[in-house]
């Protein structure tokens, strides 16, 4: 099996003023492999760490420490040529793509030059077909969209033709930071089910990132719960709903029941750790301990190793 992207113990630290210093991502570590298409989903709340992380492996922020290898080679340290290659093989998918269309282009630019900078296609009437196959991938009429101006579509319309140039480029990485957040309720699983259909019949990997754990569900495959920058939890995700070990992913699947009171209790802790905490790298010990029922002195003085619970999920917490 050959490793097409590993992120391995990837730690950023921001200086802040006075001295201070913001430990926003701390130690994650994952990897796709090339041969078997996988959706790895990040999950968090507001700060803990996502888009860092996400930045990290798109090349745009160098890690403080740790490494983000493709194909065995620090992206890092690669040269023009190497960089250009991962930058065609790892493609971000943004909230709102309208910044990256030109409002004064139709949108069939954004598809037309794709295919023009990697020489797709070898004619205008191949182009031209490649096009409207990408629209139809995901799931849009050529007739509708072409010739439009970005103002004239709706939000999930762009982020679908974001969507359909991925789909020309065939990308072995995609990396989406909460691309469905912005998007209505009815359009959401229609995109989640251009990534299942990228990961099943082409081979595209994923790495999904959302606050939102139902998505995750969905999606399936694997997850990390990231909390305050540490990989909290860890496994596929069926399994780490399941058989949650951490609180905090307790918390966050109570969270996605309705009806259930403790959703309030879940929404008035967030508000009040959005202002106490500074997350700063002060206090050393498991990050969820000022906020955990089940917190005992060593929580607040050690950062629990992760645990095995089985093959395909792990968890740090001493309880
Ligand atoms: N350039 C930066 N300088 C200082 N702090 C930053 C910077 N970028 C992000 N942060 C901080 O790092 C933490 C994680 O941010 P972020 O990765 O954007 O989280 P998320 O995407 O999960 O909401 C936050 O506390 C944020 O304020
Ligand atoms: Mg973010």
């Amino acid at each position: 099996m050959t490793i097409l992207l590993e992120a391995k113990d990837i730690t950023k630290i921001f200086p802040l003023d006075k001295g201070r210093k913001l430990k926003a991502v701390d130690k994650v570590s994952f990897s796709f492999s090339k041969e078997n298409a996988k959706i790895l989903s990040l999950v968090g709340e507001s700060g803990s760490g996502k888009t860092t992380i996400a930045r990290m492996i798109l090349g745009l922020l160098p890690p403080t420490e740790g490494n983000v290898y493709f194909l065995g080679e620090d992206i890092y340290l690669m040269n023009e040529r190497e960089k250009k290659e991962y930058r065609r093989h790892v493609q971000a998918v943004f909230q709102d793509p309208y910044g990256i269309y030109n409002p004064f282009y139709r949108v069939d630019r954004a598809l037309e030059l794709p295919i023009k900078k990697f020489k797709l296609g070898s004619s205008k009437s191949e182009a031209r077909d490649m096009i409207e196959r990408a629209l139809e991938a995901v799931g849009l009429r050529p007739r509708d969209v072409m010739g439009k101006y970005p103002h004239q579509l709706s939000g999930g319309e762009r982020q679908r033709i974001m969507l359909a140039r991925l789909y020309l480029l065939k990308p072995q990485l995609i990396v989406a930071d909460e691309p469905i957040s912005m998007i209505d309720a009815a359009l959401r699983a229609l995109f989640l089910n251009i990534l299942l259909d990228f990961k099943n019949n082409y081979g595209i990997s994923c790495l999904f990132i959302t606050h939102d754990l139902s998505s995750a569900y969905y999606l399936g495959g694997e997850v990390i719960v990231l909390y305050k920058g540490k990989a909290v939890e860890k496994g596929e995700v069926a399994e780490v709903l399941r058989n949650p070990r951490h609180p905090y992913t307790n918390l966050l699947i109570k969270a996605l029941l309705p009806t259930d009171p403790s959703k309030k209790i879940l929404t008035s802790l967030g508000a009040e750790i959005g202002l106490k905490d500074d997350n700063s790298m002060a206090g050393e010990g498991c990050p969820f301990a000022g906020r955990c029922p089940k917190a005992s002195d060593i929580c607040n003085k050690e950062v629990p190793l992760p645990v095995k619970i089985n093959e395909n999920h792990e968890v740090r917490c001493f309880h």
